[in-house]
């Protein structure tokens, strides 16, 4: 098998293109939209090469933040929707809720989920990766 037929090239494409936007803010557009309580999943880049990032970006007090979508437990994915009492993410596996703004697991002892930093604007919003 080639390294081209084995997906370690676009891979590696995907990484160095990934690499050449670190520390840029990505543009999410339409968050106005995004309803207090409710969560909506973003990908960014392209996750299936590796090379992106699947974010859940929540909204609670009227502030958006966003949550990387693997949850830090055991790898399941926080889903979107309405938070758990309008202010926790979750993750069906095991039902763990995570405050969106921190990261913070709720009542149990779990590292924190990934946050970024979101800046919004009118009817989008800047997310750091
Ligand atoms: S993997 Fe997410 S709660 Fe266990």
């Amino acid at each position: 098998m080639s390294l081209a037929e084995s997906g370690t090239i676009p891979r590696m494409i995907g990484r160095i293109i990934g690499g050449l936007f670190r520390g840029r803010p990505r543009v999410i557009e339409g968050t106005a939209a995004l309803e207090e309580g409710t969560a909506r999943r973003v990908e960014i880049g392209d996750t299936l090469a590796g090379s992106g990032v699947e974010l859940i970006l929540c909204r609670v007090d009227g502030k958006i933040s966003a949550l990387d979508a693997r949850c830090p437990h055991e790898g399941g994915r926080i889903i979107p929707g309405p938070l758990v009492e309008g202010r926790f993410a979750l993750c069906p596996l095991h039902n763990y809720r995570f405050e969106p703004a921190t990261g913070r697991a709720q009542g149990v002892a779990c590292r924190k989920a990934r946050t970024y930093r979101v800046r919004e604007s009118a009817d989008a919003c800047e997310v750091w990766l």
